[in-house]
């Protein structure tokens, strides 16, 4: 008896060291951690318990018979995150190249069912040379396999997807699928086509990181959501966005203790809108006067900076927060921001995560690169996104709310629950010079008619009180009480019921 149970510590032993000492040392060298210490700093202590740790391939092609590592370069298994539970996948770069065999996608196909069944989010830390090219066909089955899994669990379960290592060809459109893709900062890359075969192609020369590093994909492609310094920062990072999310779509998010006042009062927001309506200021600012001790999880920080997307919470309750920044492109909304922000009201929707909005738009930017690059149908995306979400949302309107993006940020029209305004609002459908320019083109001459025409115009409309008259505005409140207000919107919401009609699917404008 004895010696079969030292045999399971011994091939444990042999399962645990992956492609080997040598290959370890390789890894730390390039400043990763391996797939399983990447594992241990993910999960909570002790909480991992793993799957398919002695699955190895069945490929013979090549002389593979002869090297059958247990494991096939995939870690999969479950455990929690502050006690909550998650499943994980952790390709091992130390065999093969954490390339996907078949029986690699079929260790991550399960714990993807498990997951789907037992309602839990799935956790994928990438590190792969893509399909293990001794397998050929089988390997894309594989992969094809997981992407139909991706697919089934989206809007079901949170998918989070780290990139750790490469992850080229077709494999990245698994995390593509995902609901959140970070990435690591000089250690990973992500691109279809490798820098070789793009010079081949378009004759230019980048280098991988150029083409898919983790700049690349927070500043320029929007691709990925977030980079951080090293392994170590994006674990810790990951834990800390996954206390913000629900299991899957039929749970809530979780609620944690507080240690803040909903009804604190913050004097200084009384403030934060300048005299001159056309000098910015940080929306930032307002957004963590509101949340919970401050605490605020942006995610694309560093794409579309004219809108800021992240969660905070109030009362302990996950937000998904939606904001104009005045600071960037003056807060207008264009192809990048309406994309990044409809992708994030999509996600809150989907896991029951009511939407916070605050707004301060003077509306489109305009331009031949936005209509070429059709602002139509991406600016739709946002207001499309925000009309079917039937989750609470509540909205506050700091300054501007011009034209067509005064309907598209979660306006009253748009099923908005609570619609604030602050006393600085101006809801119209445009500024004061652009109107007066237009109504009163033959006064043009007369600087002072313009000057009197435009205070008139301003005395009409650059207040929140015309909208409030209709109704379209439920209140106009002191911007020092924002937090306490939205606070009680939003628990008074915590029962809210809308459905909308039945229908297979809709028809977003991609
Ligand atoms: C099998 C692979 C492998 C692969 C790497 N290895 N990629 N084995 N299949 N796809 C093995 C290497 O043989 C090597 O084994 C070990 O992994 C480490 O690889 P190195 O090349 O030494 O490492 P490095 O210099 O860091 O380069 C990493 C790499 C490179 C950039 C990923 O290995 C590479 O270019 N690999 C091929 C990538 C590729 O073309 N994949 C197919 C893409 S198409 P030893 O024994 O020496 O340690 C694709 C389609 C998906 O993925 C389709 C989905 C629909």
């Amino acid at each position: 008896m004895k010696d079969i149970l030292q045999e399971l510590e011994d091939r444990r032993t042999l399962a645990r060291l992956g492609g080997g000492q040598r290959r370890i040392d390789a890894q730390h060298a390039r400043g990763k951690l391996t797939a399983r210490e990447r594992i241990e700093l993910l999960l909570d202590e002790g909480s991992f318990e793993e799957f398919d740790m002695f699955v190895a391939h069945r490929s013979t092609d090549f002389g593979m018979e002869a090297d059958r590592p247990y494991g096939d370069g995939v870690v999969t298994g479950w455990g929690t995150i502050n006690g909550r539970m998650v499943y994980v996948f952790s390709q091992d770069f130390t065999v093969f190249g954490g390339s996907l065999s078949e029986t690699h996608a079929q260790k991550i196909c399960k714990i993807m069912d498990m997951a789907m069944q037992n309602g839990a989010p799935v956790i994928g830390l990438n590190d792969s040379g893509g399909a293990r090219i001794q397998e050929g066909v089988a390997s894309l089955a594989g992969y094809a396999d997981v992407f139909q899994r991706n697919i089934m669990a989206s809007g079901v379960v949170p998918q989070i997807s780290v990139i750790m290592g490469p992850c080229a060809g077709g494999a990245v459109y698994s995390p593509a699928m995902t609901d959140f893709i970070f990435m690591v900062k000089d250690t990973s890359y992500m691109f279809v086509t490798g820098p070789d075969v793009v010079k081949t192609v378009t004759n230019e020369v980048v280098t991988a990181e150029q083409l898919g590093g983790a700049s690349t994909h927070t500043k320029k492609s929007s691709v990925a959501d977030g980079a951080f310094e090293d392994d170590v920062e994006a674990l810790t990072e990951i834990r800390r966005l996954f206390d913000f999310l629900p299991l899957n779509n039929r749970d809530k998010a979780p609620v944690r203790p507080f240690f803040d006042d909903p009804a604190r009062i913050e004097e200084s927001l009384d403030t934060l809108i300048p005299d001159n309506p056309n000098q910015p200021y940080d929306m930032k600012e307002l957004i963590v006067k509101v949340a919970d001790e401050g605490d605020f999880y942006e995610i694309q920080k560093d794409f579309a900076g004219n809108i800021i997307t992240g969660f905070i919470r109030i009362e302990g309750r996950t937000v998904g927060v939606v904001a104009n920044q005045p600071m960037v492109l003056a807060g207008c909304l264009d192809i990048d921001s309406s994309r990044k922000a409809a992708r994030f009201v999509r996600f809150c929707d989907a896991f029951e995560i009511p939407i916070l909005t605050f707004v301060d738009v003077p509306g489109f930017l305009p331009g031949t690169g936005q209509e070429y690059g059709g602002v139509i149908k991406h600016g739709a995306k946002l207001l499309f996104a925000y009309g079917e979400a039937t989750v609470p949302k509540v909205t506050v309107i700091t300054r501007k709310a011009y034209g067509g993006a005064y309907d598209v940020m979660a306006s009253k029209h748009l099923r908005g629950d609570f619609n604030y305004a602050w006393p600085t609002a101006e809801i119209a459908v445009m500024g004061a010079k652009g109107a007066v320019e237009i109504l009163y083109r033959s006064e043009l001459g007369d600087p002072d008619k313009i000057a009197a025409r435009t205070k008139d115009y301003e005395d009409r409309f650059a207040n929140p009180f015309v909208a409030a008259e209709k109704g379209f505005i439920d209140e106009v409140i002191q911007p020092h009480s924002t937090r306490k207000r939205v606070a009680r919107a939003f628990a008074s919401l915590r029962t809210k019921r809308l459905s909308n009609p039945w229908k297979k699917h809709d028809n977003i404008p991609l």
